[in-house]
């Protein structure tokens, strides 16, 4: 059968020498006293659909209602699936044993026992472990195990930004690549939603646990009954996988959708308003996981319109989620592109997120999560961690990540963006001179919150490979891999994934991940060095080279170029102050050009073109050789590819083979127009002579 890619890496295949696993595989699954909706039931399944499919045994699922366990009729090897709670019952006292402690959707898995034991601290812990087990299973790993599992972080949400109606195409994805939206069509959730359940299946397999499936650029209307009705449907079809769905609003909703004649979020009639809708929507989704709100952000209105704070706008839907045990999620994305001009020397749109929100650390309830962007401008192919997660200490936060990446390539070009986001996971803040790295603050354990985590902003779409190109797909893989565990490898992930996704050869694993690791480096080689952004055009498309369009407009991805010298100057002495945002030990290595590191060296400075790097080179060499460096190992790609031919379906491979030898080309476009662009700027040729200079 051909290989669609919509199984992704939950293909199941055919192990190499299944022979060599006869006798060692159980050949019946025992689902402990769940309904059958329940993530224990749906574990069990994919269980019974896993193990046939890999190992070409039957493994049938058999349903334990309590009561007496018939111990004589079992077969001598089954998989206990259920929750701790469930297995104390179901376990004879003698036999009984003892479970390490485990957090909210946490799991225990122990193969080294007659029987298997997946059992979670909740329902959808128990899928967890049963997808656990299966990708060991499924790369032929079958040694004998026994560990508790939990997760770094409460919140691992994927973020969807899908549009109900998009002008006259319908259900589109805003930075979506992969095709239509999989919930909405036509201003409606679509009538089938099978696409939706096979989404939450990928999702529940790495510990995804809510989904937020409408865009952070709502549209009210989300909120009508027929719409909530068909938001109950994809939160049905979403249950057995325990993924939670959550909703983006539009601020101004009460208002736009004509039920009152204003949106201030301290008007009674206001605070009434979204407590009823709440209410409404709690009765059709009573697992409903919260509120995704973009506020005073690009337009859209929110708390400032009435000059209420950012946190009494979040405060209006906490209180109204409260009593539901809901999440009000806030999005630190605010800036105002009004009112900042290039032509000040201090303006900064990189300072608007702790300019918003300082002051208001300790006005948040309890159940708001303040979602920030990795860095201070928007997913950018290099970026300063956003200084806002040293600001925020009674606040929980979330970072948000990037899967689809708007600005790395659009899933044309190859971008394995584990490293990139690891980077920024293990980024040490120095809040009071401690260790303070950014996944210790999102995750909850340097300031003490309980809520926090991660959000990936997806963009999966209709397409059978899900994100737009099959390799894509590791991205989703590892943020989920990493939302549970942020010490994760990069290359281990990835290999995993591999060894899943296309083959055991390995051949295919060392090409993969050689592509892989390289895809990343490749494309700031030619897109954007040193810390100056992905220079692409930002106007339109966010697709493909033209740094002219970042310049001399309010929306502040500028990186002021002009004949001898380029980038922010964001020191405190003589520039945005941005700097100044860090704590204090971080702060002081940015504020000099000596100690901030090359990577960031034009984020943080304003030099000549002739500023000589550690490496000897001059800046502007730098950007000439990367960009021949850069693009020179994209198109490598393609050759890499093709040596995989024999180990790889035809429809995938030629599906990947298309993307790669494109993107290839559009990377000697990249390099060409950016060196031609910064040879006419500066008028600095090239020492090697490549670069065009007419
Ligand atoms: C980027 C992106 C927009 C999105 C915005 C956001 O600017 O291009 O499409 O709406 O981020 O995160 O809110």
């Amino acid at each position: 059968a051909a290989e669609t890619g919509i199984d992704a890496w939950l293909r199941y295949a055919p192990i190499p020498e299944a022979h060599k696993y006869a006798g060692r595989i159980p050949t019946q699954v025992i689902a402990l006293n769940s309904s059958d909706l329940s993530p224990v039931l749906t574990g069990a399944k994919e269980l019974e659909q896993g193990i046939s499919s890999i190992f070409g045994q039957s493994c049938n699922v058999n349903r334990w209602h309590g009561g007496h366990r018939g111990g004589a009729q079992r077969p001598t090897s089954s998989i206990v699936i259920g929750t701790v709670a469930e297995y104390s019952s179901y376990a004879a006292k003698d036999s009984k044993k003892p479970i390490p402690k485990l957090v909210n959707d946490g799991f225990y898995l122990d193969t080294t026992g007659r029987e298997v034991l997946i059992l979670g601290s909740n329902e959808r812990g128990a899928l967890y472990g049963a997808f656990e087990y299966l990708s060991l299973l499924a790369q032929g790993n079958v040694t004998k195990v026994a560990y508790a599992s939990n997760p770094e972080v409460p919140i691992r949400w994927i973020n969807q930004w899908d549009n109900l109606r998009d002008g006259g195409t319908h259900g589109s994805v805003e930075r979506g690549y992969g095709g239509k939206s999989l919930f909405f069509w036509n201003g409606e959730v679509r009538p089938d939603l099978t696409r939706a359940a096979q989404y939450a299946r990928l999702l529940a397999s790495i510990g995804i646990n809510a989904v937020v499936v409408n865009n952070v650029n709502a549209n009210e209307t989300i909120l009508n009954s027929t719409n909530l009705d068909g938001v109950a449907r994809i939160a049905d079809v979403f249950r057995p996988y325990g993924v939670q769905l959550g909703l983006s609003l539009y601020f101004a909703s009460p208002k736009a959708l004509g039920a009152l004649n204003t949106f201030d979020p301290l008007d009674q009639s206001v605070i009434n308003w979204w407590t009823n809708i709440t209410d409404e929507i709690y009765e059709r989704v009573p697992d409903f996981a919260g509120y995704l709100v973009k506020a005073n952000s690009e337009g859209q209105p929110g708390p400032l319109t009435y000059n209420r704070t950012l946190a009494q706008g979040a405060n209006l839907f906490a209180k109204a989620l409260q009593p539901h045990g809901g999440v009000c999620v806030f999005r630190a994305f605010v800036y105002d592109s009004t009112t900042i001009n290039e032509t000040v020397w201090a303006d900064d749109r990189a300072n608007a997120a702790v300019d918003f929100f300082d002051g208001l650390d300790d006005q948040f309830m309890d159940n708001v999560v303040v979602q920030i962007k990795y860095g201070p401008i928007d997913f950018q192919v290099r970026e300063a961690v956003s200084p806002l997660f040293s600001h925020l200490r009674q606040t929980a936060t979330s970072v948000e990540l990037q899967i689809t990446p708007e600005y790395l390539g659009q899933n044309v070009h190859l971008v394995y963006l584990a490293p990139l986001w690891k980077e920024i996971l293990d980024f040490d803040l120095r809040v009071d001179g401690a260790p303070s790295t950014v996944k210790s603050i999102v995750n909850g354990t340097r300031f003490k919150n309980t809520l926090g985590g991660f959000a990936g902003v997806a963009g999966a779409g209709n397409n059978q490979t899900w994100l737009g190109s099959h390799l894509a797909m590791s991205n989703l893989y590892a943020y989920g891999k990493l939302a549970w565990n942020a010490d994760a490898d990069s290359v281990e992930m990835l290999q995993a994934w591999t060894k899943l996704t296309f083959s055991h050869d390995q051949k295919v694993i060392d090409t993969v991940t050689s592509m892989s690791m390289a895809s990343w480096p490749a494309y700031e080689g030619f897109s954007g060095n040193l810390g100056i952004q992905t220079l692409t055009n930002i106007l339109n498309g966010h697709y493909g080279p033209d740094p002219q369009s970042q310049e001399n407009n309010p929306y502040g991805q500028w990186y002021r170029a002009d004949a001898t010298t380029i980038g922010m100057d964001r020191t405190v002495s003589n520039g945005t102050g941005n700097a100044g945002q860090y704590p204090p030990e971080v702060a002081a290595a940015y504020e000099s050009v000596d100690t901030t590191p090359e990577n960031l060296l034009l984020w943080f400075h304003h030099l000549p073109y002739t500023h000589v790097l550690k490496s000897g080179e001059t800046i502007i060499q730098h950007f000439y050789n990367a960009h021949y460096n850069g693009s020179a190992v994209s198109n490598t790609f393609p050759a890499q590819w093709e040596s995989l031919k024999p180990y790889i379906d035809t429809q995938r491979y030629e599906e990947q083979l298309f993307r790669l030898v494109y993107a290839a080309g559009h990377s000697l476009v990249w390099r060409d127009s950016i060196n031609n662009y910064f040879f006419n700027v500066s008028s600095i040729a090239d020492e090697q002579n490549r670069v065009l200079n007419h």
